[in-house]
């Protein structure tokens, strides 16, 4: 199959293209190698892709309508996985212009080439941060999510919109997943888990917010690509639900995912799950909530697995494990 990826430089769009170029599919990656955190992570991780004479690379800008019309049509893809984004909750409340640009206009880029290239199905990455201050948990996807608390959140339920009307006026058949707090090998330095490995091997204090009164529904990276691999062979049919809590537009071929483990765990227990990797306790600095955050997220699971027979399983300390592991191997910090 052809498939596009936008965001494929990044932590979760490498290792999708990775998994696709080893299925022997035709893959298209976009990227603009933003430097909102090390660019040269991001050329390592193309740089396992180049090695699949059935890859392709268009270093350009989602934003830049020519350079992506160019990018669909030397793809012709059928499947289009939209991964781009500027990511990254805290960084949006000093740096909102350039959520607005990338996660709208360049969504918008997306999504209408897509329907223009008449694709079999679109998969949009959307967040948990979407369910802003919503207090039933676990999450479901059929809530009402009207009350985003950041710029971020608010850009990714804008693009969720969006695609919402294309698919309604066009017919693209669309999913969009909403990621709750995917970490693992290739991951992003600006994400808790990151930052506290890096400093506890360096010995540095790490920030724990809400005085460590925080939950989070940790997804290891192998099994959101599975969950991703699943659902882009599963594209919505209009009228065709599959549960009573399907998502499914009543006027679209349109869906919403939520993929999670659907197992929140204490923020202090992730840490000790880190030190225990690492074998160092972590010099604390215990603060206030960061404005934005929410206390908790939650993934309800069940429609990933009506759709899809599967459902995240890795445990919090294997996944922390081999974090730490492929840490030491790439930063060789000891
Ligand atoms: N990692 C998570 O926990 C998580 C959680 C929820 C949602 N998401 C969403 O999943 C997607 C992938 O996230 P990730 O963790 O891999 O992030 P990432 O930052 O590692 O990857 C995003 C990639 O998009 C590229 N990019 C950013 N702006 C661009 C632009 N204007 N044009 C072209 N490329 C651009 C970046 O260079 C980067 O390589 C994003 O849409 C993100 O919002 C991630």
């Amino acid at each position: 199959m052809k498939i596009l990826v936008t965001g494929a430089a990044g932590f979760i769009g490498s290792e999708l293209a990775l998994r696709l170029l080893k299925e022997g599919h035709d893959v298209t990656g976009v990227d603009c190698f933003t430097a909102y955190y090390d660019v040269n992570l991001k050329r390592n991780r193309v740089k396992r892709l180049l090695e699949y004479k059935n890859f392709r690379m268009h270093e350009v800008h989602v934003e830049d309508e020519d350079a992506m019309t160019a990018a669909f049509n030397d793809s012709k893809p059928e499947i289009v996985v939209h991964l781009a984004a500027q990511a990254g909750v805290r960084y949006s409340l000093d740096h909102p212009r350039e959520y607005i640009s990338s996660n709208i206009v360049g969504s918008f880029n997306v999504i209408e080439l897509a329907r223009l290239h008449g694709i079999k199905h679109l998969v949009v990455a959307s967040t948990s941060s979407a369910y802003g201050a919503n207090q039933k948990f676990p999450f479901e996807e059929t809530d009402a999510a009207p009350h985003p608390l950041t710029i971020y959140a608010a850009t990714k339920l804008s693009s969720e919109l969006i695609a919402h009307s294309h698919s309604h006026l066009y017919g693209t058949p669309t999913t969009l997943l909403r990621f709750f707090s995917v970490y693992g090998p290739w991951g992003r330095p600006d994400m808790a888990f990151f930052l506290f490995t890096d400093r506890i091997f360096k010995g540095q204090p790490i920030d724990v917010y809400n005085h460590g009164d925080l939950m989070r529904d940790f997804t290891y990276i192998d099994d959101l690509v599975e969950s991703i691999r699943r659902l882009m062979d599963t594209p919505p049919v209009a009228g065709m639900s599959v549960t009573r809590n399907d998502s499914l537009s009543p006027v679209a071929p349109y869906r919403l995912v939520n993929i999670g483990h659907a197992t929140p765990v204490r923020l202090m227990d992730y840490i000790e799950a880190i030190e225990t990797a690492i074998g160092k306790t972590a010099v604390k600095n215990m603060l206030d909530m960061q404005p934005g955050d929410v206390k908790q997220t939650y993934a309800d699971v069940s429609l990933l697995e009506a759709l899809t027979g599967y459902v995240p399983t890795t445990d919090v300390k294997d996944g922390i494990q081999a974090f730490v592991e492929w840490y030491r191997d790439y930063y060789k910090p000891d």
